[in-house]
């Protein structure tokens, strides 16, 4: 009995850990959310809808459960073409990595 409830306190603890990877911290997605409109992306981004650019439920849902968000960060700052139809996205040299990196994070989480 009690080896079954270690086990199950164990269990306990990795589904927590897990959440806690997926989850931002509430500072973390202010930061996100306004650094979004700061720099322009709603201009091209919506929540759900395509305006230029896919929308940011579209972008979490074709990346879900990879580990990409590194290579989405890159393509935020240096641009992208030919992977959701002919716009291009431009490339942001105003942005800096952390930024790039907080936004990918954002965007990859279904922009919460
Ligand atoms: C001028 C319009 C425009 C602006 C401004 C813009 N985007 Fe984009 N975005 C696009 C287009 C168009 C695509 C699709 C590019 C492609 O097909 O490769 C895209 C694609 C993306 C993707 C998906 C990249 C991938 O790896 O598949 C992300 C994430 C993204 N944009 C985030 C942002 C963020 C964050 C900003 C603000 C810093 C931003 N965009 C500003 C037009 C824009």
């Amino acid at each position: 009995m009690k080896i079954m409830l270690n086990m199950a306190m164990g269990m306990m603890v990795l589904v927590s850990a897990s959440l806690v990877q997926a989850q931002m911290k509430p500072a973390e997605l202010t930061a996100a959310q306004s650094a979004f409109s700061a720099y322009g992306c709603t201009s091209c981004h919506d929540a759900s809808s395509r305006i230029v650019g896919p929308s940011l439920k579209e972008i979490a849902a074709r990346y879900k459960g990879k580990k990409v968000s590194a290579e989405v960060a890159k393509r935020i700052v240096e641009g992208s073409e030919g992977r959701w139809g002919t716009m291009p996205h431009p490339s942001n040299a105003a942005l800096n990595q952390a930024d790039a990196a907080l936004l990918a994070r954002w965007i990859l989480a279904g922009a919460p």
